[in-house]
């Protein structure tokens, strides 16, 4: 195994609890291991396209396990939707005397480090996204820690909704996969769970939140962002696109509130979860995943062993093809929300 190479890291996409504990793994083990050299880039594929960079040392990774975040800051950059992006992406690797890369992000980052690899450059892939979305993986750090935040809110909710005879709508991130949303709904005991995977109908969830009622109970629905009712379409916060083609999307919880108020003529309010489910310490279970993804990672590194993605299978991390990792998303499989539903009204 080659030992003194010099290692590159960076975080794209949107920020998730965990990111600083692969930092951490990757550069305690690439240095007192292998005797590399670690080179953060800033703010995802900006960092190299730009030549934003910020050494690693040991120093710089004390005391951030449990510090939600990234230390080198992310961004949605797609350097193949910037002039000259890859060739200055390439440039600054040269100039720095990069061996390798490591990127940890979600199907945008990953995608372009697939297509990175193709166009010669040596990246190893390290999966992270709240949504649970990638398919090559069982879980993805940060997932872990978003359903501890929904279903603690869900439980605070609850005594609310309980006190003033209200429904609660609660709206938590997933845009195209209902993970989220079907995890902290179980957790939590929620009356109704709504998916992107199922779209569904607003006459049912009606009956539900009736039946909730009628046993003097307050009913809470949780919906994922992403979740259509039939025959409508995803509602949008912005129909501004960024770099990937995605649009904000948003607006579905106070939508579904103001319909439930209209149809049964209870009192509908509803809570957007956003970014706190992004935000603060991560639990146990994703700083333990993130860091054994780290160490992971820095070994496929110093093997060459490139165009790979570290994936948790079981309890063993193993390397699968960064074209596998990205090739499709894995959604909440129907059978899975069908086993959820008999818990519904
Ligand atoms: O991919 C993670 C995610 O949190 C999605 O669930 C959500 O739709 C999106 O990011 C929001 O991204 P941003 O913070 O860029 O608005």
């Amino acid at each position: 195994m080659p030992a003194g190479m010099r290692v590159g890291v960076l975080t794209g996409g949107g920020d998730c609890p965990g990111l600083n504990a692969v930092l951490r793994a990757v550069t305690r083990k690439g240095i007192s291991v292998h005797q590399h050299e670690i080179l953060g880039f800033r703010s995802g594929w900006l960092g190299p396209v730009e030549g934003l960079t910020m050494p690693l040392t040991l120093d710089k990774v004390e005391e951030i396990l449990s510090r939600g975040g990234t230390i080198l800051g992310s961004s949605r950059t797609n350097p193949y939707k910037v002039d000259d992006g890859v060739a200055r992406l390439k440039a600054t690797l040269e100039e720095n005397r990069v061996d390798a890369l490591i990127a940890i992000g979600g199907e945008d980052t990953l995608g372009v480090a697939e297509q990175l690899t193709h166009d010669g450059v040596p990246v190893v892939g390290v999966p992270k996204t709240i949504d649970n979305d990638l398919d090559a993986t069982d879980y993805t750090f940060g997932f872990d820690t978003a359903v501890h935040i929904a279903t603690e809110a869900i439980d605070r909710l609850r005594t609310t909704a309980e006190s003033h005879h209200r429904a609660l709508v609660v709206e938590v991130m997933g845009r195209h996969a209902g993970w989220i949303a079907l995890h902290s709904g179980l957790a939590g005991g929620a009356n109704v769970i709504l998916v992107p995977e199922q779209p569904f109908s607003v006459e049912k969830v009606c009956t539900w939140v009736e039946q909730r009622f009628e046993r003097q109970y307050a009913p809470i629905i949780v919906v994922a962002e992403g979740a259509v009712p039939e025959g409508g379409k995803e509602l949008l916060l912005t129909g501004e696109k960024d770099a990937f083609g995605h649009v904000r999307l948003g607006g579905v919880g106070t939508w579904l509130a103001e319909e439930i108020a209209a149809r049964t003529g209870k009192e509908s309010r509803a809570v957007v979860l956003g970014h706190v489910q992004r935000g603060g310490t991560p639990t146990a279970y994703d700083r333990v995943l993130a860091t054994r993804f780290g160490l992971h990672a820095i070994d496929a590194i110093t093997e060459g062993d490139y165009g790979k993605m570290v994936a948790l299978r079981g309890t063993d991390i193993v390397r699968v093809p960064l074209s596998e990792a990205t090739a499709s998303l894995k959604t909440v499989p129907l059978e899975r929300y069908a086993e959820a539903e008999v818990l519904f009204g």
